[in-house]
This record gives structure tokens, sequence and C-alpha cells, in this order.
């Protein structure tokens, strides 16, 4: 790469001013559940592996993006955990330069296997996904088995050291009033930070509409119904998602991330790529941009940063779920990665 790059160091910056300084990741399309929220149920085209990135390509690009400002990464699918040695591009991305958080998204069913490969390959930050400590709720959500894994896997993750973990809860209206109460206590015994995060329109049967969201406001009254009044938390970190909370018999906080009823778009300062290349300026971008193509020609990190700033400088103010003209992205959550 040619260091006289006009554009080397400079943060990348978007019309408004916002700095992206954080990347996510999506390592594989693949899942082993099938939440409706994220996935069709059946029929489903996964991308053949020559599509995907390799563990180098991915690579390359976070030391170009490195350069330009980017310290944060997140790794997410579809399901991380099933991509083979996912534990190779962790020991590989934490020591690039620049890079200072590495942070894992998983619904882990398959962390008892892998949370101790994950742990010494230098992870130890991870998100779980947990909507519901009930059996049959898991199954309505998921259309397979697996809720004992999920704990499980929380378990040895915490048993080999993990002590940064988040239990990530989707609320939904009409079906997950029941598991708020069970959810908050389970995190309070185990010392385990919660988030509720309102359902979004990205699942790929559509099924999502406006009164399906279980806005973060009414499960905060639920959870200070049961557990009285949360006091709030000054955020460190001014581009986090999350309102967080404290108990007020100081056993821990929980956090809302109210994405449709109180979107945090003002702050953002994330870019995505997905599994098979494309980097996105949202989560429901309709356009994307091709990086993998650069990555498999002799393009310079020049050319790639300058696609990226491409990408960034044509994000929007706001995602506008709540607009009369919000279009739905074409894809799903899992081949886009949450
Ligand atoms: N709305 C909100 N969050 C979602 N996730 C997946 N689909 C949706 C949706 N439609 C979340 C999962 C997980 C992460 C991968 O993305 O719960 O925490
Ligand atoms: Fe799999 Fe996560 Fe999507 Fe659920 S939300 S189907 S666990 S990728």
């Amino acid at each position: 790469m040619n260091s006289d790059s006009p554009n080397q160091m400079l943060p990348i910056v978007d019309t408004l001013g916002r700095a992206h300084t954080a990347l996510r990741i999506s390592v594989t399309d693949r899942c082993n559940i099938r939440c409706f929220y994220c996935m069709p149920n059946e029929k489903i085209e996964f991308l053949p592996s020559r599509e995907i990135l390799s563990f180098e390509e991915i690579v390359s690009f976070v030391e170009i993006l490195a350069d330009h400002g980017v310290k944060k990464l997140r790794i997410t699918g579809g399901e991380p955990l099933v991509r083979s040695q996912l534990y190779k591009l962790i020991q590989k991305l934490v020591v690039v330069p620049g890079i200072a958080d590495v942070a894992l998204t998983t619904n882990g069913i398959l962390l008892t296997e892998q949370a101790q490969s994950l742990y010494d390959a230098g992870l130890h930050r991870l998100n779980i996904s947990l909507d519901t400590l009930s059996e049959q709720v898991f199954q309505r959500i998921t259309r397979r088995s697996g809720l004992e894994k999920v704990l499980q896997g929380i378990d040895q993750a915490r048993q080999v050291g993990f002590s940064n973990i988040r239990l990530n809860a989707i609320a939904m209206a009409g079906l997950t009033e029941t598991e708020v109460v069970p959810l908050a206590e389970f995190a309070r015994q185990h010392r385990l930070e919660l988030r509720f995060i309102e359902f979004m329109p990205l699942d790929a049967e559509q099924a999502w509409q406006p009164d399906k969201v279980f806005s973060g406001q009414d499960v905060k009254r639920m959870i200070e119904d049961r557990f009285g009044k949360l006091q709030p938390v000054q955020a460190d970190d001014s581009s986090q998602p999350a309102r967080n909370f404290a108990y007020d018999d100081g056993s821990g906080q929980v956090g809302f991330i109210n994405s449709v009823t109180e979107p945090f778009c003002g702050s953002c300062n994330r870019i995505r790529l997905t599994a098979e290349g494309k980097l996105r300026n949202c989560l429901f971008s309709t356009t994307e941009w091709d990086i993998r193509e650069l990555l498999r020609s002799d393009a310079t990190g020049q050319e790639i940063a300058a696609r990226v700033r491409e990408c960034v400088f044509a994000k929007k103010a706001a995602h506008g779920i709540d607009g009369q003209d919000f279009e739905r992205p074409l894809k799903a959550m899992y081949q886009i990665g949450g």
C-alpha cells in the first residue's frame, strides 16, 4: 500500500460527521437454528463456500481499515461458531495493529465445545442471544431445540474465564412478555448483563409488523414492577446503542436497545461486511459495495479504502423504519450479520 495516500490515517467520516470506527464482520450465513425473526425455516439457499471471504481476505481488509481508524470489531453470522476453526480468525484479528477490541455475537449452542479455544485465541467479549428460558418458547422462536445447550454454553464460557458476557434478548409483542422477568432474574442471579432489543423488520418471512414490537419502555416497566426503580447509568461510549440502568439493590445492570422506538442512528459508527464480502453502511441498506471483488483482484489498499469511504459517504441520516416510505432491505438478518 502506498503510504502517501491522502486518506491514510484519516478516519472514515460520513456526510454528517459520524466517524466510522467499528466494523461488524459476518463470517457465514449459515446457522444451526432458525429464529423466525432472522431466517426462513426452509428452502434456504446458502452461499457456496467459494463466495465466502477466507480468513486471509478478512484479515487483509481489517488491516486496511485499521489504518483508517477502525478500532472495534464484532464477529457475527448467521451463527459464527458454525464457521470451521473460527478461533484461528480471532487469533489473527486480535493482533492487527490498531484493533483495540474484538467481540463475538453467538447463539451459544456450540460454546460448550468452543469457549476455551476462543478465549485462548484472545477473545474476551461475548454476546450470547437468549430470548427465553422456556424450551417451549425457545422452540417457537428458533423452530429447533437447543435451549439446554445454550445454557451449558453460557456456563462453560464463564468457567473458561469470559467475564464480559452479555445476554441479548429480542422482545416481541404477544410472544415474550412472559420471558422478561425470568430472564432478568437469571441474569441477576448469574451476574450477567442483560439487554433487551426491539424486534426490527429484518426477518426473512416478513412477519414483522409495527404492532409486533414490544417496546423497551414497556419491558423496562415490567422489570421495574418486579424489581423496583431502575437508575440510569451514564454510557462510557456515546456510540453505544444500549441505554443501561442499574438495579437499586446493586445486583447489576440491564440495558435496552430501542432501535425502533428510539433510533440511535445519530451516533452510529458502524459498517458491516457480509460473509460474501459486501460492505453495507446500515442494517437497512438497500445498496452494497463489493469488497470481495477488490480483495480478489490486485487492488491496492488505497483503492479498497476509497470504496469503503464511498460506502460510508452514502450513509443516510437514519433508518426511517417509522416513515411512510420505509423500504425493507432485500436481505434478512442472517445474510447481513446482526
Ligand atoms: N430484530 C432485532 N434483532 C435481531 N437479531 C436477529 N434478527 C433480529 C431482528 N429481526 C439479533 C439476534 C442476535 C443478533 C445476531 O441479532 O437476537 O442477538
Ligand atoms: Fe441463527 Fe442468530 Fe439468526 Fe437466530 S438470530 S437464526 S441464532 S443467526
